[in-house]
Order: C-alpha cells, then structure tokens, then sequence
C-alpha cells in the first residue's frame, strides 16, 4: 500500500482580486488529505462518504484523477481510501488537496514518473473538468507547499508564527460570491475597482513583510485587508465576529481566507497566543483549528 498527502491552503491577501488579475498570496497549512491506495481487481474508493466505485457525485475528483490515469496507462483497479483533516467546502483547498495526494499516490504506485509540474498541471485539469472552471491557485500551492504569490508563482518565506483558522461551518458558494463581486463592479466600476487594486497591493507591499517576518504589520495588512473584502460583499457576521474575537485576544491579524460568505477565517498570532485566539474563536461560535504554514507539499508518507 502506498500512502501520500497533501496540506490545505489558507490565503494571506489577495482573494476575488485575484480573478482580477490581481497579485495573491497563498500559505500551505499543516493540515492534510491522506490518499491510500493499493493493487485491485476493480475500482473502489473509500472516505467518510463512504465506499463506492468510480462516481462522480460522491467522488468526484478521485473518480477524475483515476479515469485521467486511465488515458495514459492501463488501470483495471485500485482500492482508494482518503482520511481527510480538511474540512470540505470551506474555502480550504479540500478539493486540490484529494485531488494532487490522489494523483501522487497513483503516480508512485504506477510508476509514471510524473514530476511535481506534472502533478500540479494534472490535478488543475481535473479541477476544471468537475468544477467547470477553477484558478490554478489551489492545485499549485497544494503540490508544492510554503507561501506562494500567485499568479507569478513566487515563493516567499515561510510564515514562523501561529496560525489559527476559524470555520462558520455555513456553506458558501464560491461561483455565486465571485458573480456577486462581478455585478458590484459592473454597477460601480470606479469604486470597485480602486479596491481590487488595493487589495492587490497588499501582496506587494505584504511581500517583503513576510520575507522580513514583520508579522505586526503583515497582521495589520491582514485587517486591513478584510475591511476591503467587507466592502465588496463577502463577509457575513459569524466571519466579522471572529475576526475581532482573534484581534481582541492576541492575533497580529485576522480576515476572511477564500470566497468569504461563510466557509472560514484565517488569523496570525505569536505562538503562544493562538490557544486564546483558538478560545476566542470558538466562545465566538466557530470551530478553530491551530495550525502552523508548511514547505511540505504533496509527499509520500
Ligand atoms: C476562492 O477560494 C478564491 C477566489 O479568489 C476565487 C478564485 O480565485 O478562484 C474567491
């Protein structure tokens, strides 16, 4: 049996400005998607879902990876189990994360060679195909790990304090809150726009703090900029309410990490805050989970 993970993502800056061709910065967390899987007569894939063969709704991305292998190399079956510490849909990177320890772990067990680019690109496309259209922020941070700025690809310095990440467990739509952004823009261009470039410019101002590990004022920049995703209609109040629970309780920064409208928060703090961050988070009603950022990608365990 072979064994591979990958981590989640939490974004620093830059989310919805980044559809628009804005700068982002992107931080693989430690928690992770762990795909087994070993030799079988026919296909059978195993999660907290349950057990099933190739199907595409309880399934979807493994049931891609394993028919997108099956194009390149003869495949009768495979027994698939996935444990996941990522919750699902929450704007974490679930998705890229099953997706690229699928692939990883199909890839070691075939031997097809395929090279950590190779690994990313693929799992983009299987992305695409179940979600119609998908960036290739998740797919790329989650394969290779540590602080990317996207589009540009660039890795910054790894973030050397806590994190701590706060879930509404209220589902959201990603397509519906990115339309939501594009109509508000539409309708007023000249005050929309100014604040996607704003938010894009916290990635480049934001990446040398990181760098410099000037944690204070990445964490200010952080506030700021959720002020600027509450502007353009992303924030609800569970995600407003554990912002400020994270602030007021030690966190050099906290905002929204994804499409916002649920799903969850992200905040920094000095390590030894982030058991009060997590307190505050969870007196607040979320579901906190204490993490650090990690260099590890996708890997065989
Ligand atoms: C969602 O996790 C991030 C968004 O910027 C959408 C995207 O980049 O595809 C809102």
């Amino acid at each position: 049996m072979i064994t591979c993970s990958a981590p989640g993502k939490v974004y620093l800056f830059g989310e919805h400005a980044v559809v628009y061709g804005e700068p982002a910065v992107c931080c693989a967390v430690d928690i992770r998607t762990r795909v087994s899987v070993a030799p079988a007569d026919s296909v059978t894939i195993s999660s907290s879902l349950g057990t099933t063969g190739i199907d595409f709704e309880t399934h979807p991305y493994v049931s891609a990876v394993v028919e997108r292998f099956r194009e390149i190399i003869s495949l009768e079956g495979v027994s698939i189990r996935i444990v996941s510490e990522i919750p699902v849909g929450s704007g974490l990177g679930s998705s890229a994360a099953v997706t690229i320890a699928t692939i990883k772990a199909l890839d070691t067990l075939l031997g097809t060679g395929l090279e950590l680019d190779d690994i990313a690109r693929m799992g983009h496309e299987v992305e695409q195909r179940i979600q119609g259209a998908a960036s290739q922020t998740d797919t790329y941070v989650c394969t290779m790990g540590g602080v990317v700025m996207i589009p540009q690809r660039k890795g910054l310095d790894l973030i050397d304090c806590g994190i701590v990440i706060g879930n509404t467990n209220i589902f959201s739509s990603t397509k519906e809150l990115v339309a939501n952004v594009a109509e508000l823009n539409e309708s007023f261009p000249e005050v929309i726009g100014p604040v996607l470039s704003s938010i894009g410019m916290m990635s480049t101002v934001g990446e040398d703090l990181v760098n410099s590990k000037d944690y204070v004022s990445v964490g200010k920049l952080m506030n700021i900029n959720q002020g600027l995703l509450d502007a353009i209609g992303v924030g609800c109040a569970e995600l407003s309410s554990f912002t400020y629970a994270a602030r007021n309780n030690g966190a050099y920064g906290a905002k929204i990490t994804g499409a916002g409208g649920g799903g969850c928060m992200v905040a920094i703090a000095p390590r030894e805050h982030v058991d009060d961050v997590a307190a505050a988070i969870a007196a607040a009603g979320g579901e906190a989970v204490v993490t650090e950022a990690t260099d590890i990608g996708v890997r065989e365990e």
